[in-house]
């Protein structure tokens, strides 16, 4: 059974479902928390995803316990009706540890995919770290996207032959969609891509940005946008109201910010593909571009995603308002550096993750054996 309930887990974990299914060794399961609605239907929608079981948690203003406990309490349910005979749960999200609990206290194997990454930071991300480090005490099998997250579970003393390196499976779903080249449904963006002015995306929606730092990304995108007339700004902004209360009022009289709703995964990942500069606090927006070669500004202090960072297409900016305002412009007005921090790597992935997945999982059982880890070139996956 695949457990989760928001959007990045259910693009990290669209592939895995693609790839059990196919496979004849699985009968596979998919449960939905319903922790995000219209931006976790709008990813299981375009990869064809019909979950079995939805838990229909979401609230508006929901807390963390309350999305923790009515998960583990729908989780105990179904687990009492019709055990799987293991979980597979994604990364970081309090759906993600939830479900690691519901399962153990169950009795039933935890498969952790996209274990080990730390920021060393307890509150950076919060809760993320936390939940992290918790699903990695619980689980039987840790899928580690990159060899740098696999020497973070060894050194919290995991034993090795528990660890898979599978690269990121956001790199097998973005490598199966970009190929699309799927049409902006917003005339805007389609008129903005043909402009050939350029596009810097921005993305922000971290929970301890929230507030007095998000509203001063809010003045700052509103400085860029005033400062670099020529330059289209893209704000896909994500449903969180807090988010958007923050944000939103010092954008409204601009006229080069495009302030838009989500996009469906097939329309960002054009867009990032044709992007100048990102601006993100995401996680799997930063995974993504450098792939894409295209430069990532990061408004954190902190990453548990350091690979791109070492590779010089991402860099750390921070949240404060007059640093982001000095990065930005000063990366928009110099073309060798863009240039340097624009060469397409990927060190998060090659496309088959979701394969290694299938095979660890193979192994578990004892029906088959894992495949060699992921190792990382400088031009993978794009250009096979
Ligand atoms: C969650 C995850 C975070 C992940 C992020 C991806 C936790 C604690 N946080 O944070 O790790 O990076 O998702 O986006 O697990 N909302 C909707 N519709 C949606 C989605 C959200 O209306 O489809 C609104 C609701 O008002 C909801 C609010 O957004 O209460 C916040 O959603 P929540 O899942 O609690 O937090 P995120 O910031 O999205
Ligand atoms: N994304 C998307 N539409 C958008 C913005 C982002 O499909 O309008 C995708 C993006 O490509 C990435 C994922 O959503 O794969 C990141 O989600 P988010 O930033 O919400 O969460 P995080 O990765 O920080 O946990």
């Amino acid at each position: 059974m695949l457990i989760y309930g928001t959007r990045p887990e259910a693009i990290k974990m669209a592939p895995i479902v693609k790839a059990l299914k196919a496979s004849e060794k699985f009968e596979c399961v998919v449960t939905v928390t319903g922790q995000h609605r219209a931006m976790l239907d709008q990813v299981n929608g375009l990869f064809g995803i019909i979950p079995e079981n939805d838990l229909a948690i979401l609230q508006h203003g929901q807390t963390l316990n309350s999305i923790l406990s009515k998960t583990v309490e729908g989780l105990d349910l179904l687990f009492n009706e019709n055990a799987p005979d293991a979980v597979l749960v994604q990364g970081d999200t309090t759906t993600s540890t939830a479900a690691a609990i519901a399962a153990f206290n169950r009795g039933i194997p935890v498969v952790h995919v996209e274990a080990g990454l730390r920021s060393g930071n307890r509150l950076s991300p919060f809760p993320e770290e936390v939940n992290r480090k918790i699903t990695s005490q619980i689980a039987s099998l840790h899928l580690a996207p990159t060899a740098t997250s696999k020497s973070n579970l060894l050194a919290e003393k995991v034993p090795g032959q528990d660890i898979v390196v599978t690269g990121n499976t956001v790199i097998d779903a973005l490598l199966q969609t970009i190929q699309k080249q799927i049409p902006f449904t917003d005339s805007r963006l389609e008129a903005a891509a043909s402009s050939g002015e350029r596009i810097l995306v921005v993305t922000t929606h971290r929970r301890e940005n929230q507030g007095a730092t998000m509203r001063g990304m809010g003045r700052a995108i509103a400085r860029i946008a005033d400062r670099e007339p020529d330059v289209t700004i893209v704000l896909p902004v994500h449903l969180n109201p807090v988010v958007r209360d923050a944000l939103l009022p010092a954008l409204v009289s601009k006229s080069n910010v495009l302030v838009i709703e989500p996009l469906d995964y097939g329309e960002f990942t054009r867009l990032l593909s044709i992007a100048h500069l990102v601006l993100t606090d995401s996680g799997g927006v930063q995974e993504e571009a450098p792939s894409l070669g295209i430069p990532v500004l990061v408004m954190r202090d902190n990453t548990e995603r350091p690979e791109a960072v070492t590779a010089h297409t991402v860099q750390l900016i921070g949240a404060q308002e007059e640093r982001i305002v000095e990065e930005v412009i000063a990366l928009l007005h110099d073309p060798e550096r863009h240039a340097r921090m624009a060469s397409r790597l990927n060190p998060y992935g090659d496309g088959h993750a979701a394969a290694r997945v299938v095979a660890a999982l193979s192994e578990l059982f004892g029906t088959g054996r894992r495949m060699p880890d992921f190792l990382p070139s400088d031009r993978a996956g794009m250009n096979e």
